[in-house]
């Protein structure tokens, strides 16, 4: 009895690391979920130099133990394709100790990332205790947060955890992010296997430390900031550790904070962050993590309502490589949120932090299941033009799905090609209002007098009041994105 009871003492006590020497990276934990198949789950740590190190896996399915030896103190096993499901029991083995995870289940596993509207508590979102009181529903929802740190040279593995890998209890769930909450929660009503969230975002940082130098320099951008708005420092150590464990992708929300810094380089910096962080998870990943595994954002929302600073339109624009609309060319295998029309006047976090943080999250469920898990007929963005017309008395658009309108007088405005100014500056735009509309297209007078030179719509801050934005999709779900459209540069408008 008093064996048995030493041995339980002994075995629990070592859970993580038995010998002082063999463990699994700081990422690895019970309860968290590894990638399921078709992809490979990676996994790696440390141990005693030149030992052979036995990783096994038992659970619901059996899988024979892979032998690796470690070298400059790491080990590192791929596990063959395993099917979502669980629990398991994932067990390193050297000759003198063993490291153990328990309770892990397959499934997919997604990256949330960004600045404060990410790292927003699901405790200050609408209707929080409702939404905690569901999370112990949840239990193959598994969360995990990287704790706020930084560094100045890339590393290989986390300074700390913030929120190991748990089991969702309405206590967890409070200090985790809403917005990826939510997202897994949805994602598990449409799956129905588990999902692996993993939080890596930090309030107020500008889209630049996120960025590896490699990117930076594509798009020139070598100005240094201070602590975790540097260039590459949350980049080095939240996110370059990350890289060897095997995703199915990632979701993003930030860009306020580049609304005032190297806001005009954010069509670049924004794609071709996302394009290197795909090469670097595809290659750290031994090519498990797809090379363009799917990558969803959130538009910005509202922030200063009757501001006419165009440091919001101008970002939500940029977030699309100035298209519009995702995916295009630039962005492939991208989806997005539109937000504009979820504003939040008297959010005690400040106007900058709306608290509906649900709507934000479903419009995201919509495009992951789209891009992807390839659902046919899901739509995830509104109404976007696919065809302008315009003649000396009208401006006519012709939408892309079927709309859902309410007259505005001043949500779309025209840039009149009579004008001195260029359609860039404030003065040229004239407010035009809907004068009829029909299945799919709305007319707008040409108030010019003479050709309209460019189109924009929903062209502020804060350009509709809560769900109140003039065009929505047939379903009213989704707002028309905004747009600034010239006649001159589009191949869409055709002037008679
Ligand atoms: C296990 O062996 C390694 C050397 O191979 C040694 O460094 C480590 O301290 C040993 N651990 C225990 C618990 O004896
Ligand atoms: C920013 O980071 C660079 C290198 O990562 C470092 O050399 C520089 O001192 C940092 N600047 C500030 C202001 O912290
Ligand atoms: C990005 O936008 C700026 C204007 O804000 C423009 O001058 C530049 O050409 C654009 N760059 C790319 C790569 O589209
Ligand atoms: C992670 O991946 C990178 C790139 O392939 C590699 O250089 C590094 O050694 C890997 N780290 C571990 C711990 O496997
Ligand atoms: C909050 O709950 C109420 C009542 O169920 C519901 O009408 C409302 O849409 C919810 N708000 C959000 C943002 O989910
Ligand atoms: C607007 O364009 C649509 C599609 O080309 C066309 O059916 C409609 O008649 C046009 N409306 C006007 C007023 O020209």
């Amino acid at each position: 009895m008093v064996v048995t009871l030493c041995v339980v003492f002994i075995l629990s006590a070592c859970v993580h690391s038995c010998d002082g020497n063999l463990r699994f990276a700081s990422y690895y934990g019970d309860h968290m979920v590894l990638q399921k198949s078709p992809e490979r789950a990676v996994l790696w740590g440390y141990g005693p130099e030149g030992a052979q190190v036995t990783v096994s896996l038992s659970g619901p399915i059996k899988q024979k133990p892979l032998v690796v030896t470690v070298t400059k103190g790491i080990w590192r096993v791929t596990l063959d394709p395993v099917e979502a499901g669980g629990p398991y029991i994932v067990i390193a083995a050297v000759q003198n100790g063993t490291a153990v995870l328990t309770d892990v289940l397959f499934g997919d596993v997604w990256l949330c990332g960004g600045q404060s509207n990410m790292y927003f508590k699901t405790s200050q979102i609408f209707n929080a205790s409702q939404e905690l009181a569901l999370a112990a529903k949840y239990p193959h929802v598994r969360p995990f947060m990287a704790a706020l740190r930084l560094s100045e040279t890339e590393l290989i593995d986390l300074i700390q955890v913030e929120l190991p890998w748990s089991v969702p209890t309405a206590r967890r769930v409070a200090e985790f992010s809403a917005v990826c909450w939510l997202f897994g929660r949805y994602m598990y009503e449409t799956l129905k296997y588990p999902i692996g969230l993993v939080e890596s975002c930090w309030g107020g940082t500008p889209v630049e430390a996120w960025s590896s130098s490699r990117a930076l320099q594509q798009c020139e951008l070598d100005q240094t900031k201070d602590g975790p708005n540097n260039n590459s420092v949350l980049w080095n150590a939240m996110i370059h550790p990350l890289l060897n464990m095997t995703i199915k992708g990632a979701i993003w929300y930030q860009g306020e904070a580049n609304t005032d810094y190297h806001q005009e380089k954010y069509n670049c910096s924004f794609p071709v962050m996302i394009d290197d962080w795909r090469m670097a998870f595809h290659q750290g990943s031994g090519g498990k993590t797809a090379h363009d595994f799917p990558f969803g954002f959130v538009q910005l929302s509202t922030y200063q309502k009757g501001s006419t600073d165009y440091g919001f339109p101008n970002i939500r624009w940029h977030q699309t490589a100035d298209t519009g609309f995702v995916p295009n060319p630039r962005m492939k295998k991208t989806f997005m949120a539109v937000a504009m029309d979820l504003p939040d006047e008297t959010s005690p976090y400040g106007s900058i932090h709306p608290r509906d943080k649900q709507d934000v999250a479903y419009r995201l469920t919509l495009g992951a299941r789209a891009i992807a898990y390839n659902e046919k007929d899901v739509l995830f963005l509104g109404p976007f033009p696919k065809q302008i017309l315009s003649t000396y008395k009208y401006v006519n658009i012709t939408y892309d799905q079927t709309v859902s309108v309410t007259p505005s007088k001043d949500i779309f405005e025209i840039c009149c090609s009579g004008t001195k100014a260029p359609c860039e500056s404030k003065s040229p735009w004239v407010p035009v209002p809907i004068m009829q509309w029909g299945v799919t297209t709305v007319l707008l007078p040409n108030l010019c007098g003479g050709e309209a030179a460019a189109l924009r719509y929903a062209w502020t801050n804060w350009p509709c009041d809560f769900k109140a934005c003039p065009i929505y999709s047939r379903s009213r779900i989704l707002p028309a994105p905004p747009f600034i459209i010239y006649a001159a540069k589009g191949n869409i408008w055709k002037s008679y």
